[in-house]
């Protein structure tokens, strides 16, 4: 608690609302701000002001699988602060970034193997499509303009990204600045044929498909490009069926669409391989990252590229900017110094290999909830899952609210969307804290009845 200015009386400026939270309830923090109030983190856990400890069931939001306060990364950060604390990208070199980009490559999927560098996921989902404008221009195929998300999508915030997201309450505000020419296909979920479904559903390849009926409607000739999350995250980890993924990327093959893996949760382990790509085995023409690449200390995306859009872009007079586009901290060095650790660290402790094994672990201790009454839903995959609960009738996000909060008092930082759960817990977890997690989450549910 020493970190806490005394003087400063922190509840009377959230009550007056100075500061205003993302993607927050703000009143109803406003109304009880005091047990969220995180001061320090070590590992797999929060300590809130009130000294209570809260494992992180989400790994942040999905971006610290190493866990929190690693002295590795303190290290690194100080002596880069010390070293080159920040220098142009535009027409310079920063050695270090570049070096990352080739471990990042070489992670990757074959020739998935030039990297850009961003500071968020939205900016790496927003820079993807932007790429994808530019290579059918440079082709010269500039009429194809059309994005193609997928309903249940999330894509970040920005406009390119909340276009071809599909959560209905983050789009409806902003309707009128959507991007034109942008659809969606239909998601794959269905809780009557897939409910309790461990990893991988078998129902569902059909739903590809439905990319065939807008390329019907639109003709593909139009379309430039389609983003999907490999396993949709933020709406509650909806697992691709089995052969889906083929499936998309055999029509946007045909079509000559770019097809777009949102990697942003799922890149750097979370499925037990470096990236979802891998795990599915369908190789896309770029993949965007974020989150865990720096284990969200400090921001960090990219977007990973392949080689026949790399080499396009790569024409015209040399003096020329081939793709104009970047940020002032595209391949920040502060960043990269923490993201060239993250991989030592994951490499060292063969952390993508852990969650291979606490795969099962998970799947095991989430599954076993599916007695308990008002669980609708269980579903898995990698070091991820989510658990949707029958809503409280005419009060849609209640009963997730209600868990959210008896999670605080029971020593666990859970993430609920809506009626869902969702968790991610970190790599360096424990199976023995996997379990207590589910545990504590079985007397909440019984309690909450
Ligand atoms: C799949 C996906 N894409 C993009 C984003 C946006 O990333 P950021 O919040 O870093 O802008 C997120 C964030 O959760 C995400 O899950």
């Amino acid at each position: 608690m020493s970190q806490i200015k005394n003087e400063f009386d922190y509840v009377a400026t959230i009550k007056k609302g100075t500061y205003w939270f993302p993607f927050t309830a703000n009143r109803l923090v406003k109304a009880n701000p005091e047990p969220r109030m995180i001061v320090s983190a070590k590992g797999a856990y929060y300590q809130t002001i009130n000294g209570e400890a809260l494992f992180d069931t989400l790994s942040g939001l999905w971006c610290t699988p190493l866990g929190h306060g690693h002295f590795k990364i303190a290290e690194a950060l100080k002596k880069q602060a010390e070293t080159l604390d920040y220098a142009t990208t535009f027409q310079m070199i920063n050695p270090e970034t570049v070096r990352l980009s080739a471990r990042i490559a070489q992670k990757a999927p074959d020739g998935l193997e030039h990297v850009f560098f961003t500071n968020s996921g939205s900016e790496a989902v927003d820079t993807a499509l932007k790429l994808a404008l530019g290579y059918h221009r440079l082709k010269g195929e500039g009429q194809r303009f059309r994005m193609i998300g997928r309903e249940r999508g999330y894509h970040g915030v920005g406009f390119g990204g909340m276009s071809v997201g599909g959560i209905v309450p983050n789009r409806k505000m902003f309707a009128s600045g959507m991007i034109p020419g942008v659809d969606h296909i239909q998601h794959t979920y269905n809780r009557e044929k897939t409910a309790f479904t461990a990893g991988q559903p078998e129902w569902g390849i059909e739903q590809a498909q439905d990319l065939e009926r807008l390329i019907g409607l639109h003709d593909a000739s139009t379309i430039a490009a389609v983003i999907v999350e490999p396993v949709q995250g933020s709406t509650g980890v909806i697992v691709p069926p089995i052969g889906y993924l083929q499936k998309l990327r055999e029509i946007c093959t045909r079509h000559g669409i770019l097809l777009i893996f949102d990697e942003v949760i799922t890149g750097f382990g979370r499925l037990g391989e470096n990236f979802a790509a891998q795990r599915f085995d369908v190789k896309p023409d770029m993949i965007t990252f974020a989150k865990a690449i720096t284990n969200g200390v400090i921001p960090m995306g990219g977007v990973l590229i392949s080689d026949e859009i790399y080499n396009t872009f790569m024409s015209g007079p040399e003096s020329a900017i081939e793709f104009a586009h970047g940020y002032t901290y595209s391949g920040h060095p502060m960043a990269t110094a923490v993201a060239h650790v993250v991989l030592d660290i994951m490499e060292q402790e063969n952390l993508v290999e852990r969650v291979k094994a606490l795969e099962p672990v998970l799947q095991e201790a989430v599954h076993d909830l599916r007695d308990l009454p008002g669980v609708l839903d269980i579903r898995n995959i990698g070091l991820s899952a989510a658990i949707d609960l029958l809503p409280v009738e005419g009060k849609p996000g209640a009963k997730g609210m209600a868990v959210f909060n008896e999670g605080l008092e029971n020593g666990l930082l859970l993430r609920c969307v809506g009626d869902t759960i969702a968790f991610g817990p970190p790599f360096i977890s424990t199976p023995a804290q996997i379990q207590e997690m589910m545990m504590k989450i079985r007397h909440i549910l019984q309690k909450l009845g």
